[in-house]
């Protein structure tokens, strides 16, 4: 099938790329032109495993191009995806304005039936919005249909999520375009939820701040773990096994960043609160949130009784691993507040410290983990790549100042480390001296 793609961020690329590689003709488009130039020599914007080889091959064998002309994007596709930022405006709510840009380019230069499918993250209703935004502006009169198709994808499992997916969404009211997004989705084999397009929608929105609860849920009995001297670890093992509950999303830690829990939970509550509900449950997910980093900091400080001028290291920045996305990391505000306290910090992350440079002011960046522990009164782990959990600790231990390992993400067994000689502290599970 003949796909267009507007808008190569994670999702537009993760989308293009897959739906090249399932054989169909894909042109994707983006305003920034410098990506568009990376993109068609090998550049990739974006770290995420698997992508520049399936983008190369999908390029090479003339299934996808990328072009910055939207009008040849518009015209191209049968099925147009719109996938540009929806970042939140200074008040949480969603900003939509590069979503109506697109529809609006849409209608006009559309010239034959072509179904609208908004994958990126909206509120409720945005999909009646663009039908009407095309619908006021279109220039030649031609029908189209408006799919809402949100995308599940994690960072640092694009591709794998974007090929496998757990399922497929589809909100239409029209029996044409859903036949058509079936059809485009059948090799993937999935399962189809099809709705009307509000519930889609809310799939979404639903999905995310379920995940979110989920992970506040579990720092909160971590917390109880620290005060009980129970082993949060052990609880969620236990409460995993129950079917109705699941494993996944159990990891206590310093609590969950990136570009779409924040965000998506707190507009949820801006949407929730446009309809005149009051979303208690989530507003204390977000608070449980925040508490959690301070709760690590106040751990760092009472491990070290005074930060002034304490040398930190710090394995890891990036909001979780396998990217190199600083987007609303926990390492901002823990580093951020150490460096308040007089802790001088020298950080260490695998692929982050690029954009971790536009963020923070006067860390050192090591070039490996050992660097980051040499001479340290602790180190601190914020985020679990897995070559963290490969080191060889005995030499770790011999470098640093002091033998104190801070783990925000609860990578280490504790009894190992006891026996390393470490005072490990880590989040709801027993300190070991
Ligand atoms: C999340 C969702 O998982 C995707 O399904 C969704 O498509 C995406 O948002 C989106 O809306 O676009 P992502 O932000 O890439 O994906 O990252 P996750 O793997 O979900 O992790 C989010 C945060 O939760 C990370 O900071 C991670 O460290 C934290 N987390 C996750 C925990 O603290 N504990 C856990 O058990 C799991």
């Amino acid at each position: 099938m003949k796909i267009s793609v507007i808008g190569v961020g994670y999702v537009g690329l993760a989308t293009a790329a897959v739906l090249a590689e399932l054989g169909n003709d894909v042109i994707a488009a983006d305003i920034d032109k410098k990506k568009i130039e990376g993109l068609n020599s090998g550049i990739m914007p974006i770290f995420e495993p698997g992508l520049r080889e399936l983008v190369a091959r999908n390029i090479r064998e003339n299934r996808l191009r990328f072009t910055h002309d939207n009008r040849e994007v518009i015209r191209h596709g049968e099925i147009i995806f719109i996938c540009v930022g929806t970042p939140p405006k200074e008040n949480w709510e969603t900003e939509l304005k590069y979503v109506k840009n697109v529809a609006m380019e849409i209608a006009h230069h559309m010239d034959s039936y072509k179904v609208i499918v908004h994958k990126s993250t909206v509120p409720v209703e945005t999909g009646d919005n663009v039908r009407k935004v095309i619908r006021d502006n279109i220039k030649k009169s031609v029908d189209f249909d408006v799919v809402s198709n949100p995308e599940f994808l994690r960072e640092g499992s694009a591709i794998k999520d974007t090929l496998e997916p757990d399922r497929v969404v589809i909100g239409s009211d029209s029996q044409r375009a859903i036949d058509m997004m079936k059809k485009l989705y059948d090799p993937l084999k999935a399962p189809l939820i099809i709705t009307d397009i509000r519930s889609a929608e809310l799939i979404k929105h639903a999905s995310n701040a379920f995940l979110a609860t989920k992970i506040s849920f579990i720092n909160s009995v971590a917390r109880i773990c620290d005060m009980s001297g129970a082993d949060v670890e052990k609880i969620a093992e236990g409460m995993g096994h129950d079917k109705r509950i699941g494993k996944e999303f159990l990891n206590a830690g310093i609590g969950y960043g990136g570009s779409c829990f924040p965000k998506d939970s707190q507009a949820f509550i801006k949407i929730a609160e446009s309809y005149g509900y009051d979303y208690k449950l989530l507003k204390a997910t977000n608070e449980i949130n925040e508490e959690q980093k301070e709760y690590f900091v106040k751990k760092i400080k009472d491990a070290l009784n005074n930060l002034n001028d304490k040398r930190i290291g710090v394995l890891g920045l990036s909001f979780k691993p396998n990217t190199d996305d600083m987007r609303f990391a926990p390492s901002i505000y823990i580093i951020n507040e150490l460096q308040k306290g007089g802790a001088k910090i020298k950080a260490y992350d695998p692929e982050a410290m690029e954009k971790a440079k536009q963020v923070f002011n006067s860390i050192e960046y090591c070039r490996d983990p050992y660097e980051a522990a040499k001479d340290a009164d602790a180190l601190i782990i914020l985020t679990e790549w897995s070559e963290f959990r490969e080191l060889d600790m005995e030499k770790i231990k011999k470098m640093m100042n002091h033998s104190l390992i801070i783990d925000g993400r609860n990578i280490y067994n504790p009894e190992n480390m006891k026996k390393l000689g470490f005072h490990y502290i880590s989040i709801g599970r027993k300190e070991v001296v």
